[in-house]
Parts: structure tokens; sequence; C-alpha cells
């Protein structure tokens, strides 16, 4: 199987959109992501994809920006198809990502997991991620 990991463009939308739901991930409008000058007011924006003979099967996204702490990448919404788990696939979206970090001399890479999101967890270990510490989400309705 040969996988490619590319940058999404803007016709890349309705997949990206496809991947989110099934990495239960709040549904958003994706063209901002996507435009080419400062998408966001809060960094560069980066999503990488991984293709399949031209399909997209997996992502992952960045943002680089300015904190008090100097440059910080932060990755999110990372998805691979059901149908593609276990083939390596989110290490090669991680390792794209953690690339285009160091290309931008960041400080640091950081991302958030949840307890019971353990292939998540286990694959952020592997690759070398440490707990810097645990939150308690609070809700109220
Ligand atoms: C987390 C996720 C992206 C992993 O994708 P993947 O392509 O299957 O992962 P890989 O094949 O690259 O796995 C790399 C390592 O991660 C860990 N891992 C991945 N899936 C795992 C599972 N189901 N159980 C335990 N460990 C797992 C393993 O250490 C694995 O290495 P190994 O196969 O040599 O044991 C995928 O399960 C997914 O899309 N989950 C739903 C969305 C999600 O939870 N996203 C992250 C939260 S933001």
């Amino acid at each position: 199987m040969k996988i490619k990991i590319v940058k999404a463009r803007s016709k890349d939308a309705g997949c990206i959109e496809e991947l989110d739901r099934f990495g239960n991930f709040q549904p958003r409008a994706i063209e901002k992501y996507l435009s080419p000058v400062d998408q966001t007011k809060i960094g560069k924006y980066f999503i990488f994809l991984a293709k399949v003979g031209g399909r997209p099967i997996g992502k992952v996204e960045m943002v680089v920006g300015m904190r008090s702490e100097g440059t910080i990448a932060y990755i999110r919404r990372l998805v691979v198809h059901p149908d593609y788990r276990r083939k390596g696939i989110a290490v090669l979206l991680m390792k794209r990502a953690m690339a285009q970090a160091r290309r931008d001399k960041v400080r640091s890479i950081e991302l958030h997991a949840l307890e019971d999101e353990i292939p998540a967890k286990k694959l952020y270990e592997k690759l070398g991620f440490e707990v810097k510490h645990k939150e308690v989400h609070y809700r109220k309705k």
C-alpha cells in the first residue's frame, strides 16, 4: 500500500469534513483553515492528509503560533479512517507535522488527549510525548 502525505488544498474540504466525523470532532467552517493567507488570527495553520490511491484516508492539523514562552505548535484533529487503522498511518502523519514544526523552529509541540482515548495516548507516548498535566473538565447545565 503506497501512502502519500500531502498538504490539504481547498478541494479537500469535503474529505476533511468526512474524516472529522470518524474522529467525532465538532463540525466547523473548514474553508478558513484551508485558505492560503493568514488562515487564523492565532498563527500558521497546517492540514496534512494521508492519501492512498489519491483518496484521503487520514489527516492531522497543526497550528504554529507565538506565546509568551516562544513559538509553540499545537496538534489537533488527528484521525485515520477506520478501514486503515493500525497500519502506521497516524505515525506518518504525526512525523510530517513534527518535521514542519522543526522547520518553524518551535520550542515545543503540544496536544491534548482524553483519558479514554487509549489508541491516541499510546501513539503519542510511542512518539516521545510526555504527560505535562492532567485536566478535569467540568460542566453545569
Ligand atoms: C488514534 C488514531 C489516529 C491512530 O491511528 P492509526 O493509523 O491506527 O495508528 P498507527 O497505526 O500509526 O499506530 C501507531 C501506534 O499507536 C498505538 N495504537 C494505535 N492504535 C491503537 C489501538 N487501537 N490500541 C492500542 N494502541 C494503539 C500503537 O502504539 C501503535 O503502534 P503499533 O501498531 O506498533 O503497536 C486512530 O485510532 C483514530 O483515528 N482514532 C479516532 C480519532 C482519535 O482518537 N484521534 C486522536 C484524538 S485527537
